[in-house]
């Protein structure tokens, strides 16, 4: 595992959208997997000013998202999948046909899971992928339990999760129950991954997650066993690490 703490935002924001750049000089079909919520903004806002500016291009990679609310339409304005438009994808030339997000409408959801882990298959796997961290150690929508799952698969989200969402939302009762989220065993199997973390409220996950036992309780505690964790903290959230 390598761990690098940036003194700003600003530092941290170059360095991961640097290490994404780099991938996709190396490699220009990269298949990259994607996180929403709040950590991963600023990287995104960096890939549009590094494409703006023609430091990187998206036209062959391929792009998976980890997750999506289920029983919220496409454009509702906290779906994953209008997230993803408006903070990166109509800035970039990323095809449309190369973004994939799970489907939280889908009629079938089981089929659903199945269809989009055979996808990522199908596309070689993930190259690089981006994780933030919830504070309960979830990673994607793999919620702490006794038992982790290893596919894509459907999920009751924890109250903590919905608590800790409800800020995108008017209120909690607007916050769906379910999710689609890519599973543990998927996120496992990409050949690097970019952990993000800021703030003074995820150091103590942070430590927990990275210096911790593997538990179950903690999915995050996993990516200790990945032979290419790359994590990138503000001085914050690596403050116990
Ligand atoms: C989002 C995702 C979640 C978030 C986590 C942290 O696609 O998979 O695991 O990464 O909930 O969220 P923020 O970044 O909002 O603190």
């Amino acid at each position: 595992m390598n761990v690098l703490t940036f003194p700003s935002n600003e530092e941290l924001n170059e360095a991961a959208a640097g290490l994404l750049t780099a991938t996709l000089h190396q490699k220009a079909n990269a298949v990259l997997g994607l996180a929403t919520g709040s950590t991963p903004i600023g990287v995104y806002e960096k890939l549009v000013e590094f494409y703006k500016k023609g430091r990187v291009s998206f036209q062959s990679a391929t792009t998976f998202n980890l997750d999506e609310y289920v029983g919220l339409p496409r454009d509702h304005a906290e779906s994953y999948y209008t997230f993803m438009n408006t903070r990166l994808f109509q800035h970039i030339d990323l095809p449309e046909a190369n973004a994939h997000i799970p489907d939280g409408h889908a009629d079938d959801p089981q089929q659903e899971c199945e269809r989009y882990d055979r996808m990522i298959g199908q596309a070689g796997g993930i190259d690089v992928q981006i994780l933030g961290i919830g504070h309960n150690g979830h990673i994607g929508f793999n919620e702490p339990g006794d038992t982790l799952q290893s596919a894509t698969h459907l999920i009751e989200l924890h109250e903590e999760t919905r608590k800790a969402n409800a800020r995108f939302f008017a209120s909690i009762d607007e916050v769906p129950t379910k999710a689609i989220t890519v599973g543990l065993g998927t996120i496992m199997k990409s050949k690097s991954i970019l952990l993000l973390a800021r703030g003074s409220d995820k150091a103590e996950i942070m430590r927990r997650a990275l210096r911790g036992p593997i538990d179950p309780q903690c999915p995050a505690s996993f990516l200790q066993l990945h032979p290419q964790l790359i994590v990138m903290t503000d001085s914050e959230a690596g403050r116990l690490l």
